[in-house]
């Protein structure tokens, strides 16, 4: 394909998986099917690859990442990002009014009235309607350029199709990891047996500062805009700016209000006190501003923040309560969750019971007591905290809380690893909870999806010794299901066809399936991709592990561990006689050109443009071989970086090609 031919190609696919794009995230449209679109999109991204320079700006391949940065460039803000004044008392928002009042002498103000969203704020460029640049917060005054991770969320635009856009300004914003969002992938982590995210405010926060940008993509962060900046924009009123962030393609939270004076403002605080809780991220206040742009200008800053502006934060509630006790949770790695038992309390809405105390750290720093009453809070996140003891209700001598030595649910000696704050009971094999959570795991829809199958009857099933691992499923009869509680003819054949069915889940699902530690979906994705099968990577060595992308020391030794074991083996043996996908169906891309054609190549180290996979799927399409060491029969060696420097030296020895990226994208131009 000439440049020519590309470039027009690369603009048509860009408009049009664009338009898509936009109709599915912003109207819940389609108009073509999933795969028409991933087609489109496979066909631009190969395109990209060939002819990176012809990229343009607003490329939907940006909304799923790829570029790996070392470290952030730090650039300074056109606007300082002030913070804001704030309040917990309805006297100060008084006072706050009055100084107001007293600075426009007389006139008259109204305020805008937004919610306070617990994110990260972010600073937006446009430039001739295309994002820029954005920036986090940083000192105020100079932050972190996050360009490529901000351009994988959805909700912030690439490109402004508006007509009659100022050619620059600046749009302000926060950037948060909606409720539901952070609570799967909490869950995933759980799955992995890592440790959970405390809220999701930092974890937007380090999502935000994450070096792979399709790790952020993943992630599905999100972005509220509240202001708009810069010369241009032919607005008198704060109020004006927000309607020209909607009617731009921002997305503004809808939950502003326009207010006169000062007891509407206290209307709109009392309206969104309880109900903030239902919206989808955490909020924990609202901001005022004086809606009069040029009266803001009267009123100016003080060193730190805007004098025609306040924060008023919801004072989190809490209240004492009794500790009754403590109970252990086991998960299905066999991490143990000291979970506290309260005296039931009503606290913002609900009736709490009990909330989690994360580890033995956490108990030893509140130096909980036997018998002590504890402070619950529940602040902007929905989920109850012990924030700490009620000393004024400590019984005189009350014995410090001794943590468990002993598994609560089968009497193990638990362990504490050096470096892990959670202790694990290392009764894998024989553990209830962790058999049956290794089985809950199984079923899950991400991993077999047997969605006939539920938590009740899987302890069912385990208490009469029908099931004691995934693979006793497969074995499963009609006369051992009818034994179970509200089981009939139609329940046993949907459940039997349920797990019947699940023979057909991917082998990536299978590989996520069967737990391995620190391997959770994605991980098994990318295994599933580079190893092609189930023998393949059961044999694989450490060293062959850590080449598969996203594979680190921690996942490797995971894998060869897991493998090593002779009773995961077995399981595994039995789950391939059960008929279950051992092998990746994967397709590789169709052929693009011949440029490569009787060329072979060995890749190594990591690239800019690209994952080691992908870079070894564009050389076959473009007919070239990939060979897995260097010999005297290869062409090229293509380094990366951080690339071994024994194969560099053999390469050299053998006076092979050694080429970089930017000479192998030369090639394949022909
Ligand atoms: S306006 C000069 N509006 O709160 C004032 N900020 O302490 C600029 N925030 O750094 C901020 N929701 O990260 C504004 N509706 C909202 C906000 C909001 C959350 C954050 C923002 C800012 C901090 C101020």
């Amino acid at each position: 394909m000439s440049e020519a031919e590309a470039r027009k190609r690369i603009t048509d696919l860009t408009e049009k998986i664009n338009y898509h794009s936009d109709l599915y995230y912003q109207q819940n449209r389609t108009e073509i099917s999933d795969q028409e679109f991933d087609r489109l999109m496979e066909e631009l991204v190969l395109l990209e690859q060939q002819f990176p320079k012809l990229r343009l700006p607003d490329s939907p391949t940006q909304r799923v990442g790829g570029t790996i940065s070392k470290e952030f460039k730090t650039v300074q803000h056109q606007y300082p990002m002030l913070s804001l004044g704030n309040t917990y008392s309805q006297e100060e928002l008084r006072e706050f009014d009055n100084r107001v009042a007293k600075g426009l002498e007389g006139e008259s103000y109204e305020y805008f009235c937004e919610l306070k969203f617990d994110g990260v704020s972010i600073s937006l460029v446009y430039e001739d309607g295309l994002l820029t640049r954005a920036v986090t917060r940083g000192d105020g005054v100079r932050g972190d350029d996050v360009t490529a991770n901000a351009r994988t969320i959805r909700s912030v635009p690439l490109r402004i199709r508006a007509k009659g856009i100022p050619t620059a300004f600046e749009v302000r914003g926060e950037v948060f990891l909606p409720k539901k969002v952070f609570e799967q992938l909490n869950k995933e982590r759980e799955d992995i047996g890592e440790e959970t995210y405390a809220n999701a405010r930092n974890t937007a926060s380090g999502t935000l500062k994450m070096q792979d940008s399709s790790i952020v993509a993943q992630r599905k962060l999100d972005c509220f805009t509240y202001f708009l900046l810069g010369e241009e924009n032919n607005i008198t009123t704060h109020e004006q700016g927000i309607k020209k962030l909607e009617s731009w393609g921002f997305q503004v939270s809808p939950t502003y209000k326009k207010c006169r004076n000062i007891e509407e403002v206290f209307k709109y605080i009392d309206h969104w006190d309880s109900r903030r809780h239902d919206l989808a991220l955490d909020t924990d206040g609202v901001v005022l501003k004086v809606n009069d742009l040029s009266q803001q200008e009267r009123l100016g800053f003080t060193a730190k923040s805007p004098r025609w502006a306040i924060a008023f934060k919801y004072k989190p509630q809490n209240a004492s309560t009794r500790l009754n006790g403590i109970t252990y949770q086991v998960g299905r790695t066999g991490a143990i969750t000291p979970v506290a038992e309260l005296e039931p309390i009503f606290l913002a809405g609900t009736t709490v019971k009990r909330a989690s105390l994360h580890n033995a750290n956490e108990i030893e720093r509140l130096d909980l007591r036997e018998g002590d009453h504890v402070w619950v809070e529940k602040g902007g996140e929905i989920i109850p905290k012990v924030t700490g003891v009620d000393l004024s209700k400590r019984k005189h001598g009350a014995r410090p809380i001794q943590y468990i030595t002993k598994c609560p649910e089968c009497g193990t000696k638990l362990i504490r690893q050096e470096g892990e704050a959670a202790h694990y009971c290392p009764n894998e094999k024989g553990c209830p909870p962790q058999i049956k959570g290794r089985i809950e795991h199984f079923i899950q829809r991400k991993a077999m999806d047997i969605d006939s199958l539920g938590e009740r009857t899987i302890d069912q099933l385990y208490v009469l010794g029908l099931v004691k691992s995934p693979a006793d499923l497969y074995d499963l009869g009609k006369e051992d299901i009818m034994k179970l509680d509200g089981f009939k003819e139609l329940s046993t054949k949907n459940l039997l066809s349920g797990i019947s069915e699940s023979k057909a889940a991917p082998f990536e699902s299978v590989l996520f399936a069967i737990g391995i530690r620190y391997v959770g979906k994605t991980v098994a994705e990318k295994l599933a991709r580079h190893f092609k099968s189930m023998e393949h990577l059961m044999n694989a060595t450490y060293e062959q592990l850590l080449e598969a992308p996203e594979v680190g020391e921690k996942i490797a030794a995971s894998v060869v561990d897991f493998f090593k074991d002779k009773d995961n083996r077995m399981e595994v043996e039995r789950l391939k006689k059960a008929g279950l996908q051992f092998e990746s169906t994967h397709k590789k891309p169709e052929k693009v050109s011949d440029v490569l054609g009787g060329k072979s190549f060995v890749v190594s180290g990591t690239f800019e443009n690209y994952e080691r996979d992908e870079i070894k799927e564009v050389i076959v399409a473009h007919g070239g071989k990939v060979l897995s060491g260097v010999s005297g029969k290869l062409d090229y060696l293509v380094a990366g970086e951080n690339m071994g420097p024994a194969k560099r030296e053999k390469a050299e020895q053998l006076g092979i090609k050694i080429i970089s990226e930017a000479e192998f994208q030369k090639l394949l131009k022909g």
